[in-house]
């Protein structure tokens, strides 16, 4: 896919004194009321910076949590309002819900978070009467929300069939990235997919294997796949009964080139806590009562070498246990290895999905990364090959301002 596949903000003409509905995601940690990570915050900045300048009113659509389509409180919004305000340097709005009064009545340049789309019941199931709706509020559509674009709901799709549509400058940059990686991706390539289970990601390691030239599997999964080749893993975290799809997996790989990677020296321990008690073995010297918590330096070694001879570079998923020491050691050496080569320019290196951003910033190295996606489900679809219907809807919005 190339960016010129929809219309971006370079396309949108005159904003001044229209009404722009932006989705952005809004979807950011907290705790006792704080945001604990901005990431997503800092994401929407340039597009809504750039529609403000340019006179738009802007109101920001957006959900939070799983309220399941009734009012409750707890998934409010209005707590985001301080910290997003905060991050973009201006004054930003709150409105329970749209009104084409108050709307009207907005200054241009202004920007007004709308409540929690989840409120509402008609978002999920991308009710064309509520998309209807909700685009009378506005005079164009942007999304700028890649992160929500694997969701077919009113405010990441159904908007778009009614309004002008764009995709906003994160989103952009999101789509020109991953195309990099896996669209047209310059050869050899690498794909880290690790992470606990292999059944969350069946689908992930089938795209890969037709795409990559190396996959390489980490974290509980690779026990599924030694066990599956009859590799005794203890008591590691398992899922036995998947052996045959695991070698399914490997069969395919064989035949599509690809060369999988799986470690052949581990760390184990008998109790999965921090600091306890290790060994670093061949996976073929595990002891019926231990456990596989992370990947040996001899594999990390080979792994380095490997990915020494590629071009191009994407990661979903820990090698190890990585958020209980010393089980992060080989994510953190492998990623280091990473952004070392793609400092040096070798590499193009993507990354993206629920705990990789995590453990690339407890390496170090998240911006060290060529990109790290903000998106977690919604990068494994796009590994998984899969239409997101959010990026599909703009492409096929032909509507102009
Ligand atoms: C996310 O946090 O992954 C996105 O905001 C999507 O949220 P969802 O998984 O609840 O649809
Ligand atoms: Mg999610």
């Amino acid at each position: 896919m190339s960016s010129k596949d929809f219309k971006t903000l370079d396309d949108i003409g005159d904003v001044q004194g229209k009404r722009g509905l932006v989705r952005v995601d809004l979807n950011v940690p907290m705790a006792d009321g704080k945001v604990t990570d901005d990431t997503r915050l800092q994401a929407l900045l340039p597009t809504v910076i750039e529609l403000a300048d340019k006179g738009a009113k802007l109101l920001l659509l957006a959900h939070f949590g799983r309220p399941k389509g009734e009012y409750r409180p707890e998934f409010s919004l209005e707590p985001v309002v301080a910290p997003l305000a905060a991050v973009l340097g201006r004054d930003v709005g709150f409105m329970q819900r749209p009104d084409a009064d108050a709307i009207a009545a907005l200054p241009n340049g202004s920007i007004t978070v709308i409540e929690n789309s989840r409120f509402a019941a008609g978002e999920e199931k991308n009710d064309p009467a509520m998309a209807k709706m909700i685009a009378s509020f506005g005079d164009f559509y942007v999304n700028d929300a890649f992160s929500t674009a694997h969701r077919a709901h009113v405010t990441t799709e159904g908007i778009a069939h009614y309004l002008p549509s764009y995709a906003g400058r994160s989103m952009e940059r999101e789509l020109t990235a991953l195309d990099k990686a896996l669209g047209n991706p310059e050869h050899p390539v690498a794909a880290v997919v690790g992470g606990a289970k292999v059944s969350s990601k069946l689908d992930v390691l089938r795209q890969m294997v037709e795409i990559v030239d190396h996959l390489i599997i980490g974290g509980g999964m690779a026990n599924t796949f030694l066990a599956a080749r009859g590799v005794n893993v203890g008591k590691s975290l398992c899922e036995h009964d998947l052996a045959d799809v695991a070698n399914e997996i490997l069969a395919a790989a064989d035949k599509a080139d690809c060369t999988v990677h799986l470690p052949y020296d581990v760390v184990v321990a008998k109790e999965f806590r921090a600091n306890p008690p290790t060994r670093t073995v061949n996976v073929h010297e595990v002891e019926a009562d231990e456990m596989i918590l992370d990947i040996g330096p001899a594999a990390v070694e080979a792994l380095s070498d490997v990915l020494k001879t590629c071009k191009t570079l994407v990661w979903n998923g820990p090698l190890g246990a990585f958020e209980t020491p010393p089980f992060d050691m080989a994510t953190v050496a492998l990623a280091r290895t990473a952004a070392a080569l793609t400092k040096e320019g070798q590499l193009l290196s993507v990354a993206g999905g629920g705990d990789t951003v995590a453990a690339l910033n407890q390496a170090g190295v998240a911006d060290d990364f060529s990109f790290v996606s903000t998106a977690g489900g919604a990068f494994l679809e796009w590994m998984e090959g899969k239409v997101l219907p959010g990026v599909e809807a703009l492409k096929q919005s032909d509507k102009k301002i």
